[in-house]
């Protein structure tokens, strides 16, 4: 960490979040949007991309955008720095609407919120020096300061070795570090994101969103990050909103909406992240007891919200009989324990009903799956 980003560090971050108290207070936001609507004039007639959009992303927050193509995401996301202009509603930043904002404010706006892409947008006949230099050579910065602040940027993405490189000799990887480093050359408070990782392999992904954490964390920037990938997600984010057609159709943190998804486009979307009964257990599972020793296979989903890490000995005690387990895991996500069990319940006196009551005092979600012998 360089002196200057320390230095930025030490001044205190006005409403800034914490991570564990976060909530939609409209008053302190750092980015709102209110009834905001984007209409594009396609060559069919003309696209309602955003309708009737309210939303509020706090300080210091990684807010993510998720859902399916075409729902509006990069739309939205480029109202904040007015590379879109709404149709309809407003976006305030820092409670100040910048639909009013002349060119001057709005050079001004674009320089506080940075924003990196999928293809990186790097210039191919400059060196990655020159690329992160450009906007500062651009807002006519002195040579000196400019210096400073590129090997300052260059570090903390850690290309210190590769300033005189060109993006054809960088990895995926380097080339995003680039991108991150020029995003950030006027010390913006909030930073867009838009597919940044979709590029990139697994392994590069998360060394990426580690770099991003750090960002968000040391600089105490507000991230707002749209992505397909729902782990990129749940590792990072605080909060989440579900677009679908251009509307919202859930948000809420993350351990939330990821634990209990509640709309039809939120759970195929989250689909991939829930593991699936195996198939062979499933080819044996009957839906009516088939012999009176068949054992009752339960499933319990624990999603954070009571509870927390579910306790085995006391629920295996409520059960009574034997019990086993076919298949589970519990992931934390934001302090909170998420997962699900399969157990399977032989020998014990009680109904499979009756099973389910008891599991339910220590899961948020039972389902009796069926019977195996
Ligand atoms: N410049 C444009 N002209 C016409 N239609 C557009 C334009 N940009 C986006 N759209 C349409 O608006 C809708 C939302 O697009 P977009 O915001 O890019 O969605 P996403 O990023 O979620 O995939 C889509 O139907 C898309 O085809
Ligand atoms: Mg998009």
């Amino acid at each position: 960490m360089t002196a200057a980003i320390q230095r930025r560090l030490e001044i205190p971050e006005p409403h800034r979040a914490e991570r564990s108290e976060l909530h939609p207070d409209l008053n302190r936001a750092h980015v709102r949007f209110i009834g905001l609507g984007k209409t594009y004039e396609g060559r069919q007639g003309p696209v309602a991309a955003l309708q009737g959009i309210d939303l509020a992303i706090q300080h210091g927050e990684v807010f993510g955008i998720i859902g399916r193509s075409g729902a509006g995401k990069s739309s939205l996301i480029r109202t904040i720095n007015r590379l879109e202009q709404p149709t309809s509603g407003r976006v305030l930043i820092d409670q100040v609407d910048i639909g009013e904002f002349d060119e001057d404010r709005l050079v001004a706006l674009r320089r506080r919120v940075g924003m990196i892409f999928q293809h990186f947008n790097l210039m191919s006949a400059k060196t990655v020096w020159q690329n992160v230099e450009l906007p500062l050579k651009v807002a006519g910065v002195p040579k000196e300061q400019r210096e400073k602040k590129v090997r300052e940027l260059l570090e903390l993405v850690g290309l210190q070795g590769k300033h005189k490189a060109y993006p054809a000799q960088l990895s995926g990887g380097q080339k995003q570090r680039v991108g991150i480093a020029r995003s950030l050359v006027h010390d913006p408070d909030i930073l867009l994101c838009d597919e940044a990782t979709s590029a990139l392999d697994p392994e590069t992904t998360q060394s990426i969103l580690g770099l991003l954490r750090e960002i968000n964390k040391r600089l105490g920037l507000t991230i707002v990050l749209i992505t397909h990938e729902m782990a990129v997600i749940r590792e990072i984010c605080d909060r989440v909103v579900v677009l679908e057609q251009g509307r919202i159709v859930e948000q809420g943190p993350v351990w939330e909406v990821f634990g209990n998804p509640q709309h039809e486009v939120s759970q195929t979307l989250l689909a991939p992240l829930q593991h699936a009964l195996p198939e062979e257990l499933q080819s044996r599972l009957h839906a009516h007891k088939p012999a009176h020793d068949a054992a009752v296979v339960l499933r319990l989903q624990f999603t954070g919200s009571a509870s927390d890490e579910p306790d085995l000995a006391a629920l295996f005690a409520a059960l009574g009989g034997r019990v086993k387990l076919l298949q589970g895991g519990v992931e934390r996500i934001q302090g909170h324990a998420l997962g699900q069990l399969i157990l399977a319940v032989n020998g014990s006196p009680s109904s499979a009903e009756q099973l389910g009551e008891r599991a339910g005092q220590w899961a948020q979600r039972v389902e009796v799956l069926g019977y195996v012998v």
